[in-house]
């Protein structure tokens, strides 16, 4: 194991000491050669000392002084990317990684198809294009922001670790949007990327972008759903970007891609655990019951009832922000090559063009659920959210599995599709999680078995209660199998101070 040793070097020194001298190739590692590079290398020295302020606003609550067990990127071929050792996190090397160049790539669609794949900016879609890297990069500082508080109430310092893992590479991925913008957007992109720096998560006056990221992230099951639900919105987003005829986006989201895997892991294990941890609890006491409520409750674990709400929440949020199904800017998008869909240069079938092609879209028609075809081009979002859900479907099967394993009768689904969305085609009305349209009355005597309620959150914020010593976890979530980098069960993740 290699360790990364930066809390002496220059990337660890904040606030006053900005205007020391800083060789960026030792401080930010790059492979886009920025040394060779003034005019970005001085952008980004500007920006730099803001970001730091950012993090340290803005980042984990109360632990920017402990050392962190993290990975750092360091290279990007996908056998050895990744550097691990304890770190304190404004100290953390974000570095500018883009995948290998693709040799003769091509633009993968739309009315540009077969063109070789942009080096620059392509002029007639500048402001499109400038707009997509800034509502990605600016849900990457959001989620921070909306976790900065969880490090208090961590069930374990294997969780604190993961969470502190995930906050430094969102950081990370700002990094990535920030380089794009001011390496290929000149002012407009420096403005873009102090503007970024700006807006908070939750603040009414200058909030982040997209609503979902501007919902608090109050307890660690908030956390878990996040990454499983919402950071794999990111990962389609990436995606549907790492097919842009862009090339530089496109190389930065692919690398990007190999970091989202360990947030949707952090998620899908988290909620994995929590479900082990009760099912363990149910079985030891003899509740055989999951809708005995107070029961599980009593044992100190979390009822799986409520799991499903919980999950319900964090999916129809999150589908939302695929925006509306039916889209002329999505259509634009996908039609200047500037935005794929998911994995778009594979795909079989139809002509990457899409000019004559339709895809059925569900929609509410006279108040029933109807499937309508329309021109496929305009349906865009609509794809990529039905994508979506197929990819959210695996971890959901495999959290039943263990459900299943103990005896308990009990199955996590995915609400329709229609359930508890605020944007699109449902926008405006009351579907249930079985895809029923309800009128207002019925949807508010029925959403409280649906939604988490007040008495689920105070339930959830009783148990948040700190575990932080060497190998111990919280009642209510189980170990997990395996540390991080193979390491030791009491192994110490954080050092706290
Ligand atoms: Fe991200
Ligand atoms: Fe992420």
């Amino acid at each position: 194991m290699s360790s990364v040793d930066t809390t002496t070097d220059a990337a660890g020194t904040i606030g006053s000491d900005r205007f020391v001298e800083i060789s960026y190739d030792d401080v930010i590692p790059n492979n886009v050669e920025l040394s060779s590079d003034k005019q970005l290398q001085r952008a980004l020295e500007t920006w730099r000392p803001n970001y730091l302020d950012w993090w340290n606003d803005m980042g984990p609550e109360g632990y920017q002084q402990s050392e962190v067990y993290l990975r750092t990127a360091v290279g990007v071929d996908p056998s050895g990317w990744a550097k691990f050792g304890h770190v304190k996190m404004p100290a953390y090397r974000w570095g500018i990684l883009l995948a290998p160049k693709v040799e003769g790539r091509t633009i993968p669609c739309g009315r540009h198809k077969g063109q070789p794949a942009w080096q620059d900016v392509p002029g007639e879609y500048r402001s499109l294009l400038r707009r997509l890297i800034v509502v990605q990069g600016d849900t990457e500082p959001a989620s921070v922001e909306q976790q900065r508080y969880l490090g208090a109430t961590a069930p374990s310092l294997y969780d604190m670790r993961n969470l502190f893992q995930v906050n430094v590479e969102e950081g990370r991925h700002l990094w990535a949007m920030v380089y794009l913008l001011v390496k290929y957007f000149g002012k407009d992109g420096r403005e873009e990327a102090q503007a970024l720096l700006e807006r908070r998560s939750g603040q009414e006056d200058n909030p982040r972008i997209l609503g979902a990221f501007n919902e608090r992230t109050p307890d660690w099951l908030s956390f878990f759903m996040f990454t499983y639900f919402t950071d794999r919105d990111g990962k389609m987003q990436l995606a549907a970007l790492a097919e842009s005829g862009f090339d530089p986006l496109s190389r930065t989201c692919r690398f990007m891609l190999t970091e989202e895997a360990h947030h949707m892991f952090v998620g899908e294990t988290g909620v994995q655990r929590t479900i082990e941890a009760t099912c363990a609890a149910m079985v030891k006491a003899g509740v055989k019951d999951p809708n005995d409520v107070e029961a599980v409750r009593k044992l100190g674990v979390v009822d799986l009832p409520l799991l499903q709400r919980k999950a319900n929440f964090h999916m129809s949020v999150t589908r939302d922000l695929f925006g509306s199904e039916i889209s002329s800017n999505a259509a634009e998008a996908f039609s200047s090559g500037l935005k794929g869909r998911f994995n778009e240069a594979n795909l079989k079938g139809d002509d990457h063009v899409l000019q004559d092609a339709t895809y059925g879209v569900s929609r509410v028609v006279g108040g029933k659920l109807v499937e309508e075809q329309v021109p496929a081009l305009r349906a865009i979002n609509s794809r990529l959210l039905d994508d979506y859900i197929v990819d959210c479907q695996g971890g959901v099967d495999r959290w039943n599995k263990v459900i299943e394993k103990a005896g308990i009768a009990f199955k996590f689904v995915q609400p329709h599709k229609g359930f508890n969305r605020r944007i699109g085609e449902f926008a405006g009305h009351r579907i249930s999680p079985l895809g029923e349209v309800l009128t207002e009355e019925q949807w508010q005597a029925e959403s409280g078995r649906w939604l988490p309620n007040d008495a689920d959150m105070a339930f959830i914020g009783s148990l948040m209660k700190p575990c932080h010593e060497r190998g111990n976890y919280a009642s209510w979530i189980a170990p997990p199998r395996v540390g991080i980098n193979n390491q030791p069960g009491d192994f110490e993740y954080v050092r706290i101070c």
